[in-house]
């Protein structure tokens, strides 16, 4: 099949485009640029932005299936939720229909809801409603969080637990709940929604083999990246009320290219990000993957606050052939 992945150059893109290829498969990847795609046989590279519906209809032209992996989590600038979750996701299903494109498989979110307390979750609901009233063959995943090499949420949070303290920070009382499913097992799906005729017009929420706190993923993030200790005390989490953060959060999310936590991170912890342990053998038919036992790639994140010298010391032990 001829497949059209807007945002595929994205974390779930670059864990998906890879199957698809593998599974000899033709990928149009979409997007701004911004971020690089690595040529490779069967591979496309094609500019289009959702904000604006520039490019969309050309680049859809001749696929016959599109994925739209194109959201945020932060709004910026003309990035905002509604301009890129809500409209954009309204520009691909117009493109795909005057493109003639029969299936459409959207990336949501577990939570996706009409309460607008929530922006982000929000935005994702009313791109659902674009896609469930597109008359297309649309297929609709709805994602508990996902972890894997290039992720946002997991890699962020190592990196707090990598700042220096006696003690781990928890925002709140540790009991906001996720369903982590690894990015690898989230491409399966995306292909099954892609080639898989009878999916059509179902939404079904996936997540993985484990329903767990925050305070249960930073312990296990601690543990797996060498940060259980301080010196020669064992970390003890602490619980921070979010609304003592809240400041914190604000000044991050205005000066900082990429915040530990922002705003509306905070206010969804009270909004579990579960759904039924076994979504994804029961849908899907396979057995998903846990977070503790696939987080080595934690151990050393990208871009963490202090990589320099992080980097240095690594010369230091190592200083390679030359
Ligand atoms: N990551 C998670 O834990 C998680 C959990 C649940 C659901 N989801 C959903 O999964 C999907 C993929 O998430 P992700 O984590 O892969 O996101 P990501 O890494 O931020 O990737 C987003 C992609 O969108 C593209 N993009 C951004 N603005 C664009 C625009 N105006 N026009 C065209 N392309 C644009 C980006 O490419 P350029 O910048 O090059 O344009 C990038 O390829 C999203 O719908 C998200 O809501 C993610």
């Amino acid at each position: 099949m001829r497949v059209a992945i807007t945002g595929g150059s994205g974390f779930v893109g670059s864990h998906l485009v890879p199957l698809l290829l593998e599974s000899g498969h033709e990928i149009r990847v979409i997007g701004r640029g911004a971020r690089p795609v690595t040529q490779q046989p069967g591979l496309s590279v094609t500019f289009g932005d959702v904000v604006t519906g520039e490019g969309l209809e050309e680049a859809f032209h001749d696929a016959d299936a599109v994925v739209n992996l194109v959201a945020i989590i932060r709004a910026k600038g003309v990035q905002t939720f509604a301009s890129v979750n809500s409209q954009g996701t309204a520009h691909v299903v117009k493109a795909a229909q005057q493109a003639g494109v029969p299936r459409l498989v959207q990336l949501s979110a577990i939570g996706a809801g009409p309460d607008p307390t929530f922006p982000y979750l929000f935005s994702k609901w009313q791109g659902e409603q674009s896609v469930r009233d597109s008359g297309l063959d649309w297929v609709i995943l709805r994602s508990s969080v996902i972890f894997g090499p290039g992720d946002g949420f997991f890699t962020t949070l190592a990196k707090a637990i990598s700042l220096p303290a006696p003690f781990l920070v928890i925002p709140g009382d540790g009991t906001a709940v996720f369903q982590p499913i690894a990015a690898d097992d989230v491409a399966r799906c995306l292909r099954s929604a892609v080639i898989e005729p009878q999916r059509a017009g179902h939404v079904y929420e996936i997540g993985g083999p484990e329903q767990l706190t925050l305070e249960q993923i930073t312990l296990a993030i601690a543990a797996a990246t060498g940060k259980e200790w301080f010196g020669i005390a064992r970390r003890k989490p602490v619980h921070l009320d979010p609304r003592l953060i809240r400041p914190g959060a604000i000044l991050m999310d205005k000066l900082m290219p990429n915040p530990l936590v922002t705003p509306q991170q905070l206010d969804m912890l009270v909004k579990p990000n579960v759904t039924t342990a076994d979504s994804v053998v029961a849908n899907f038919g396979f057995e998903p993957q846990s977070l503790g036992a696939n987080i080595g790639y934690l151990k050393r994140p990208k871009h963490w606050p202090f990589s320099l010298l992080d980097q240095g010391k690594a010369r230091a032990q190592n200083p390679g052939p030359n």
